[in-house]
């Protein structure tokens, strides 16, 4: 089956069809992360759905939107290799007429964390997401696990709004030494290549203990001294992104955000608590 590239919602509209229709949400710059993604679509639906749209509603003033990758040739064949039905990569215009006004608000989640360094990100990630679901009506959406707060606002959003869509995680796709991947990954120079890989290291540091304080003191140890601008090392609910006490069990969330230079980098690790 050939690739269809559908560029506005009119062209969208007419690939709908028959089948289970399962949507991976992206930015482009695809990577192997993403195409992790796409192959569980593909397990889980007989039609995938890429979206591509670098969203401008969840970036920040100062933040790189501009210069964000866009390789959509090289995007749309990595598509091809991995039995996409659609591609759909609106413009912004077509997303965004002068005249919209409603959006979809991220509530107490939206804030904290990621949130906080972030004013307004998650709320521009969900109002995106929603038009997505909306315009291409998949029975099950694909996400990475490599964004947990933006997974977890989605199954929020689904469940808070009665969305009839399935949300599916994927585990986090990383390097042969660790980094996670990442389209932000090609600004880093060799040395602050380097640098990253205190993040993971920090993560499975962190993942080897089971009690808060030492998960977060163990973490911290590989981060300190290393060459970046930490804006947070924390231990969460997977669910709620509100940081665990020293007697939680269970699944915990071991996030961490830091700038490695100008490139801001995240990542995390799913522990579980005995
Ligand atoms: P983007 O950063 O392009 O990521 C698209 C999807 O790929 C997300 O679900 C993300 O979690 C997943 N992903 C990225 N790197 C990954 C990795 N190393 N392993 C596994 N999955 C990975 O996230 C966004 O775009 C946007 O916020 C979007 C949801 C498209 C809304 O604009």
């Amino acid at each position: 089956m050939e690739l269809i590239v559908a560029r506005n919602r009119a062209d969208l509209v007419k690939t709908r069809g028959e089948g289970r229709v399962a949507l991976v949400p992206t930015m482009g710059a695809l990577h192997e992360g993403h195409r992790a993604l796409m192959r569980e679509a593909k397990a889980l639906a007989s039609r995938v759905v890429v979206s591509i749209f670098v969203n401008p509603l969840q970036f920040g003033p100062a933040e790189d939107f501009s210069r964000y990758p866009r390789t959509l040739e090289a995007d749309l064949e990595a598509c091809r290799e991995e039995g996409v039905s659609v591609v759909f990569t609106p413009s912004a215009a077509e997303m965004y007429p002068p005249d919209r006004q409603v959006s979809v608000a991220s509530g107490h989640m939206g804030v904290i964390v990621e949130g906080a360094v972030r004013p307004g990100h998650f709320d521009g990630v969900l109002t995106v997401v929603l038009k997505l679901f909306n315009l291409v009506q998949p029975d099950i959406a694909v996400f990475g696990q490599k964004d947990a707060q933006q997974l977890a606002l989605i199954r929020r959003m689904v469940a808070d709004l009665d969305l009839p869509i399935e949300i599916a995680g994927v585990p986090t796709v990383r390097e042969d030494d660790g980094l996670a991947l990442s389209s932000r990954n090609r600004y880093l120079s060799p040395a602050g290549r380097r640098t990253a890989l205190a993040l993971s290291r920090a993560l499975f540091a962190g993942a080897l203990e089971s009690v808060p304080s030492r998960i977060r003191a163990a973490a911290l140890a590989e981060i300190e001294g290393a060459d970046l601008a930490l804006d947070y090392l924390v231990l969460v609910d997977p669910a709620t992104f509100a940081e665990v006490g020293e007697s939680h069990r269970g699944e915990a969330i071991l996030a961490v955000a830091a700038k490695v230079g100008t490139t801001r980098l995240i990542d995390n690790a799913v522990l579980r608590l005995p």
